[in-house]
């Protein structure tokens, strides 16, 4: 793992200790980890890619769009919610250190830092996203706005590099905007394992989860009349283009989200106008797509606030409140990592 020291000004004051960001995951192993990832997924029926890879630059800056959509209301729920509970959640978790996973660039984080300086215990904060750019951008932010916060940046990805999130302190683990409904049933509960396991116990996490709905309010969400987030999951061709040299022509590519109700999944998909023959020259690949054939690009699960209790308790991790916006739309769970519990 590289250690980086510096890139906000502050660090100058204090060389070391008050902001440092650790790159797990550069550019080389990304592209390693991509081309495992597409290799699979290409060839597999149906194709399927994992979401992770719309978030380059460019998918970052589109994702910040989405969530200003007047269809994409989950953002805005979840900001509801946290600007009323924020002081009870730094209240309950008396935690000094905010890690934040799957950061982003969102000033809901900045809710929560608030709160946890208003109660005079704020630290530290440690932002871990797999974009470097906007964890970079996250972290020198609040390094800025909290002079005298201490600032831990991770570039890294959830099931390989948690283990980079420094101990010590109390922490409040935080894993906002929905992420935990881009994992599949059993990767959800390896990643809750996962958090649980990098947890002490009486460390506390904060998950923000969106519930079940009208299904034309999901689908909206997904499938906006502007066609931001059909560009944003188009994305994912441009990312492997770049980086794998493909030829993808992302343009006869359509966007569609579905809402199966049994599965309580939005699942959004790539759909081949026409057949077509791409070319993932960096991996020696040569995939053909049917007429109408559809990729699945992404998960994002919905839930029942008790099956959120009971998956975290299945974790170990002891609910500690939960509470909705008064839409009922978005969940947040706090939760306490209990002794002894399972894993
Ligand atoms: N927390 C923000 C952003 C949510 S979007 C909000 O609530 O608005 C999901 C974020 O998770 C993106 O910033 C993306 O880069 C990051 N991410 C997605 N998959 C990841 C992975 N496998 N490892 C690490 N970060 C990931
Ligand atoms: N975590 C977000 C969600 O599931 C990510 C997201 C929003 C997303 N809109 C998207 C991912 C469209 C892919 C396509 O709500």
């Amino acid at each position: 793992m590289a250690s980086v020291s510096g890139g906000a000004s502050v660090a100058a004051d204090a060389p070391g200790d008050r902001y440092r960001i650790s790159v797990c995951t550069d550019g080389a192993a990304l592209d390693r980890a991509l081309a495992a990832d597409v290799s699979a997924g290409l060839t597999s029926l149906p194709k399927d890619l994992p979401p992770k890879w719309f978030y380059d630059d460019e998918g970052s800056r589109l994702f910040g769009e989405i969530t200003r959509l007047a269809e994409y209301y989950p953002t805005r729920r979840e900001h509801e919610i946290l600007r009323r509970v924020a002081p009870d959640v730094a209240a309950r978790s008396g935690a000094g250190t905010l890690v934040e996973l799957g950061s982003g660039f969102s000033d809901k984080t900045r809710l929560l830092l608030d709160a946890m300086a208003g109660a005079g215990i704020l630290r530290k904060f440690v932002p871990f996203d797999v974009n470097e750019a906007a964890l970079r951008a996250t972290a020198s932010g609040a390094a800025a706005a909290y002079p005298a916060l201490s600032v831990h940046g991770v570039v890294g990805e959830f099931g390989k590099d948690l283990r980079a999130v420094p101990r010590g302190g109390r922490r409040l683990v935080a894993l906002l905007g929905g992420t935990i409904g881009n994992f599949t049933g059993p990767e959800r509960r390896a990643f809750l394992a996962e958090i649980a396991g990098m947890s002490d116990a009486g460390e506390t996490f904060l998950l923000g989860a969106d519930l079940v709905k009208d299904r034309a309010r999901l689908l909206a969400a997904y499938d906006d009349a502007a066609g931001v987030t059909a560009q944003f999951n188009r994305n994912v061709l441009h990312v492997i283009n770049r980086r794998l040299d493909a030829d993808f022509d992302p343009q006869r590519f359509t966007h569609v989200a579905t809402y199966d109700e049994e599965t309580q999944w939005v699942e959004m998909w790539l759909r081949a106008d026409g057949p077509q023959v791409v070319h993932v020259r960096r991996l020696g690949l040569r995939v053909t797509f049917g007429d109408g054939e559809a990729m699945r690009t992404e998960v994002s699960a919905k839930f029942r606030p008790s099956q959120i209790a009971a998956e975290l308790s299945e974790a170990g991790f002891a609910v500690m409140s939960q509470w909705l916006d008064d839409a009922g739309d978005f969940s947040l769970t706090l939760a306490e990592r209990v002794d002894g519990a399972k894993p």
